[in-house]
């Protein structure tokens, strides 16, 4: 018996990462997911390694920044699993590095479609099913800056105010529907958003600390999907609003004195981290 047994899962971009670690976990817990992103191959890929774990699993590409996209992942879980009872809008993009006006407008565009019209889409797709049904759980993922401003992220921090005001605005405006809507930040995870990095030239060394950081307070998926885990349970029935930091004080405190620890008996090894270099746009 799992805690989401004859539950139906959406998590958008959970061909890797993040939330394919969300997707391992829920099935793990008895959960049918849907895997979803961009890439088909990759969806395949993913989908055939959790049918090797014994998972009730089906998948589709769909980019969450393409309304009818996000309409056919929907139909196709119902058509596919007969139900809809949770949905995480995971799927996201950092965008390069580096000082705003340099960057070029499609790359800020794409940030913006996946990361704000992607949540947008998905939330308005679940919620209108969820308050139908009277119940459903909605998980968007905030980020970094989803407090304030982020010096050279000027894409992604804001898209994640964004998704947090959002979040928030929607779980009192649907408070008492029997909906769960929560905003979940999943802290530093060991993921491709954080190994495979762009930087406008000329800002690239400005990444260099984030070897120390990830090795200070990186995470592998496993840790944020086990909050993922208690958002969607029946732990939360009842209950919306909630917003869940996953990276809070005694993490950064104990992040902290690991790594003094480390450099004090030299054992901080190096952390890999690739940087792809791209020019500033032409103006
Ligand atoms: N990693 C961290 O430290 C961290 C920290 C805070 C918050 N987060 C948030 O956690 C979420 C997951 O991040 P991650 O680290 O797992 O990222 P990741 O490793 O880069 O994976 C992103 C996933 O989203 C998919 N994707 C990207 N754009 C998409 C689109 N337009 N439509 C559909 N799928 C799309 C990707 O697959 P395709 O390329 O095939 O589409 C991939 O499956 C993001 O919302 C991110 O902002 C991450």
């Amino acid at each position: 018996m799992g805690i989401l047994d004859n539950k139906v899962a959406v998590i958008t971009g959970s061909s890797r990462g993040l939330g394919l670690g969300i997707a391992e976990r829920y099935a793990a817990e008895g959960a049918a997911v849907i895997i979803t992103s961009r890439s088909e191959k990759s969806v395949e890929r993913a989908v055939n390694t959790l049918k090797q774990q014994g998972a009730k699993v089906a998948g589709i590409a769909c980019d969450v920044g393409d309304l009818d996209s996000v309409k056919k992942l929907r139909d196709f879980t119902l058509d596919t699993f007969g139900s809809l009872d949770i949905w995480v809008n995971n799927a996201g993009l950092s965008g390069p590095y580096g000082p705003t006006a340099d960057l070029s407008i499609e790359s800020y565009e794409q940030v913006l479609d996946t990361n704000i019209y992607g949540t947008y889409y998905g939330s308005v797709i679940a919620v209108r099913h969820f308050v139908a049904q009277g119940s459903g759980k909605l998980i968007n993922l905030l980020g970094r800056g989803d407090k304030g401003p982020v010096k050279y992220q000027n894409a992604y921090a804001p898209s994640k105010i964004w998704v947090r005001s959002f979040t928030l605005a929607l779980a009192q405006e649907y408070a008492d529907s029997g909906v769960g809507i929560f905003a979940f930040n999943p802290g530093l995870v060991e993921t491709d958003m954080t190994q495979q990095v762009a930087a406008i030239q000329g800002y690239e060394a400005k990444l260099n600390p984030l070897r120390t950081i990830r090795r200070m307070w990186g995470n592998p998926p496993e840790v944020p999907a086990e909050k993922a885990l208690w958002l969607a349970s029946a732990a939360t029935d009842g209950k919306t609003g909630i917003e869940v930091q996953v990276l809070d004080f005694p993490r950064v405190v104990r992040g902290a004195l690991g790594e003094g620890l480390l450099r004090l008996t030299g054992k901080h090894n190096t952390v890999p981290l690739q940087i792809e270099v791209i020019p500033p746009a032409v103006p």
